[in-house]
């Protein structure tokens, strides 16, 4: 492994002032985000649908990189470019999305397990050899009540994240690790914050058990937040819970932290974000890896319609430049 070469790579994702664009939907997902517009999901409108947000022009004013799905990172744009060379021709490093979604959990049923770690190696391999710079796995946690989630789910979820981010530095790719405390819910800010510190604990402990290089490694956490059917809490609430438990819980050497969106509203996202990264003096850089909160305003014009795609373009170009404008700290 060049150590030289991955810690330039994390570096580079987390040139400030910009983020990263998380357009790695599985199929199911993808699927899901175009049914809610009508658009029939099939290989071409995926193709499409990623086009949209790819050849966007002056992307790389906003984002470091791009995380990929396997479909995506085989497919070409509407001019003949594959999708990983298009973004490495406008300085934006491309990355992929590795993990194979998720199980049940033997130990909890009502708790999933994200999978993919057999044949890992191998795909990283292929998929560096395709162009990608990073990779990227999600475990989710779910909370419901005092029960979930339970001390064995977080723990083995942590041990798989850390797994994965070992073979990803072994291959010479840099992993972001995506432990998703879900939003979902009626829970409180407080207990929000109490799970997502229970995880990122474990998160680092098997990181660091396993000798993962933390400075090649960036952490994509969920903001602090009360579930989305309890009462919201003020972007400052939000800011705090949050910048405490980063605080406490994320080593100084980490490469970077760059937040995911979790089905908050756009501007809730951007408002929250913003708020977070004015919070505390933090000792990495922070960011955005939205998915959601980036591309949905842009879909809704889209609809899946030659005639919108410049209009779509431009409202993705705003949320963009929105969220820019939020991890600036003056
Ligand atoms: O896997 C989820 C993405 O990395 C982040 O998506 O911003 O819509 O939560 P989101």
């Amino acid at each position: 492994m060049n150590k030289k070469q991955l810690y330039e790579v994390a570096e580079q994702l987390m040139t400030p002032g910009k983020g990263i664009l998380a357009a790695d939907e599985s199929i199911e997902t993808a699927t899901k985000r175009l049914k809610a517009f009508d658009i029939e999901s099939n290989e071409d409108s995926r193709r499409a649908y990623r086009d949209l947000f790819l050849s966007t022009e002056g992307i790389e004013n906003y984002l470091n990189g791009v995380i990929l799905f396997d479909e995506t990172i085989k497919q070409d744009n509407s001019a003949g470019i594959p999708f990983a060379q298009l973004l490495t021709q406008k300085g934006i490093l491309p990355g992929i999305k590795v993990d194979g979604g998720k199980e049940i959990d033997p130990n909890s049923p009502k708790e999933t397990l994200t999978v993919g770690l057999v044949g890992l190696a191998e795909r990283l391999s292929e998929y560096k050899h395709m162009g990608a710079k990073f990779t990227k796995w999600r475990a989710v946690i779910k909370i419901e009540g005092d029960t979930l989630p339970s001390k064995s789910n977080i723990r083995m979820e942590a041990k798989r994240l850390a797994q994965f981010a070992l073979v990803s530095q072994q291959i010479g790719l840099v992993p972001i690790v995506e432990p998703e405390v879900l939003h979902d819910g009626n829970h409180t800010l407080e207990r929000a914050a109490e799970v997502e510190q229970l995880t990122l604990q474990a998160v680092f402990e098997e990181l660091e058990s396993v000798g993962v290089d933390l400075k090649a490694l960036i952490l994509k956490p969920s903001m602090v937040l009360p579930g989305k059917d309890a009462v919201s809490s003020t972007p400052e609430e939000v800011a705090k819970s949050t910048a405490e438990v980063l605080l406490a819980t994320v080593p100084k050497k980490l490469a970077g932290v760059v937040f995911l969106s979790g089905g908050q509203e756009p501007e809730e996202a951007t408002k929250n974000l913003g708020a977070i990264v004015k919070a505390e003096k933090f000792p990495w850089p922070i960011s955005f890896s939205f998915a959601r909160a980036l591309q949905t305003p842009a879909l809704t014009v889209w609809r899946g319609k030659e005639e919108n795609i410049e209009k779509a373009r431009d409202v993705f170009t705003q949320r963009l430049k929105q969220n820019q404008l939020a991890i600036q700290l003056d």
